[in-house]
């Protein structure tokens, strides 16, 4: 999974095989789409970038499910084409750009076909994303997907095309699109609930509070009626997304008492969360984590650097020292905790002191895995105003293999030790290499695969490893 972060920064996260044309929201009555313009037009998605934009994706497909759009799976039979981006480093944003250019050659086959680019490239690049990529009809940020029909129906009947783009990338600080029902997502085992969007922390390298506006909360209750949701539509696992979702609060509630709630509806087995901010994890955080069953013993904890100095330039909040002592902390409280990372190396002024500081406490901490990353330098940071790009290519290159081959080396020893050990796995789907084998997950996140006997995804099982390698472990399930 991470190799992928390594490759190119920038994850395609593939979308479940459906059949072509399937409805998009079981909600859409047929008095709407008899109504709606859009009634009978199939729209294409691709989802660039994290976990969130796969949510977002979902949250859009249900709006224009309303409007009476079909989704598919083929570009060469939608009129509608949505790209929902991430602009988190240059690669994500140049990757876009040259699928928009293929995507426009559709469109000159088929005239009508509306191309977009949604979320947060178009928040980043605005009406630039049309300068680079002439062909595209609709820019549109991350807080105007009510909007987003509307705008796309008045461009199909307004003749898609000759017009200049329609931009629309007004940040709402209050939006949480409550209320609105997505496309169920996921693989129909997991699925995600927004709890939090936007950011507030401004850490100088990102660009996410800038894309995503200020963070803001779901009110407990409407997430709880999503996950009620997804335990009524089957789900096993719900993962709770926020960009900092440890930070999150919605009046009395902070995120222990909205975990705890969550690990408590019934028919769901297994709840995550990701990303938490460091800082923001309170003891009452490791607690429920500690004794709530349901709450999954894996923690996503992003550290970034060893260096303390690095740190500071980064405005992360804390100290190496500080984050040893909340790892230390969690490994106490909730033994034999997987726990994985993020490394973004190269940032500017990091010397080979700094780097080292960050190998060593890789080695000393022996996270599970890692996404690894190299500094993209991202117009509107800080960092980009004020800390100068000052690693070279090359070293930023070296820096980089030097991360991997490290992180190569402990996830391969962590997951062999896992040999000959009984793990409860949710089992989540096919293996996407044989149809005679699955794919499940342990509590702490790692992917198990399996002979299918008479196992099924949705089931949870006891499976003893037999073999692993460095990203994957092989297994059968308990006599
Ligand atoms: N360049 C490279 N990596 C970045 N990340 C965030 N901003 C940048 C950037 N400008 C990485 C961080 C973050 C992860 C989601 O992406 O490691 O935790």
């Amino acid at each position: 999974m991470w190799r992928d972060s390594v490759s190119d920064g920038l994850v395609q996260i593939g979308r479940r095989a459906p059949a072509a044309a399937t409805p998009v929201a079981a909600s859409s009555t047929p008095a709407d789409a008899e109504t709606s313009p859009a009634e009978g037009a199939r729209v294409y998605v691709e989802t660039y970038g994290c976990q969130m934009n796969v949510a977002d994706s979902d949250l859009l497909l249900g709006i224009l499910g309303e409007a009476g759009y079909r989704r598919t799976d083929r570009a060469d039979e939608a009129e509608l084409l949505v790209l929902n981006t991430c602009a988190i480093r240059e690669k994500a944003e140049e990757r876009v750009l040259a699928r928009a250019s293929e995507l426009a050659a559709l469109k000159r086959r088929r005239p009508g076909v509306v191309l977009a680019v949604v979320g947060c490239m178009a928040e980043h690049l605005k009406a630039k994303v049309a300068e680079r990529a002439p062909l595209v009809d609709v820019v549109a940020g991350p807080d105007s997907y009510r909007r987003f029909a509307g705008i796309v129906g008045a461009r199909r009947s307004g003749g898609a095309g000759a017009a200049p783009a329609v931009v629309d990338v007004k940040l709402d600080r209050a939006e949480v699109y409550e209320g609105l029902s997505g496309e169920a997502g996921g693989d129909g085992v997991s699925g995600f609930v927004t709890i939090q969007r936007g950011c507030d922390k401004f850490c100088t390298f990102c660009v996410v509070p800038y894309t995503r506006g200020r963070e803001r909360a779901v009110a407990p209750r409407e997430v709880l009626r999503q996950v009620r949701a997804h335990a009524d539509a089957g789900y096993r696992e719900v993962v709770l997304l926020g960009q900092t979702v440890n930070s999150y609060r919605h009046e009395e509630a902070g995120f222990a008492d909205l975990l705890r709630a969550v690990a408590r509806v019934d028919g769901i087995e297994r709840v995550r969360f990701t990303s938490p901010y460091p800082v923001d994890f309170t003891e009452r955080v490791i607690d429920v984590v500690a004794d709530e069953p349901k709450v999954c013993n894996y923690v996503h904890l992003p550290v970034q650097s060893g260096s303390d100095r690095v740190l500071e330039r980064m405005r992360r909040g804390y100290t190496s020292g500080e984050f040893r002592a909340l790892v230390a902390r969690l490994r106490e409280r909730v033994p034999g905790i997987a726990l994985s990372t993020d490394i973004l190396s190269g940032f500017s002024g990091e010397d080979e002191d700094d780097h080292a500081a960050t190998l060593a406490l890789m080695r000393e901490l022996r996270f599970d895995f890692c996404f690894m990353f190299s500094y993209s330098e991202r117009e509107m940071t800080y960092a980009s105003r004020r800390i100068p790009d000052d690693v070279t290519p090359e070293v930023k290159k070296r820096r980089l293999r030097e991360i991997v081959a490290l992180q190569e080396t402990i996830s391969a020893e962590v997951n062999a030790a896992h040999v000959g050990r009984r793990e409860r796995v949710l089992i989540h789907s096919r293996s996407k290499r044989s149809a005679d084998e699955l794919l499940g997950r342990t509590d702490g996140f790692k992917a198990v695969i399996l002979p299918r006997g008479d196992t099924r995804p949705g089931d949870l099982v006891d499976v003893v490893i037999e073999r692993a390698n460095l990203a994957t472990l092989f297994g059968r399930v308990a006599a």
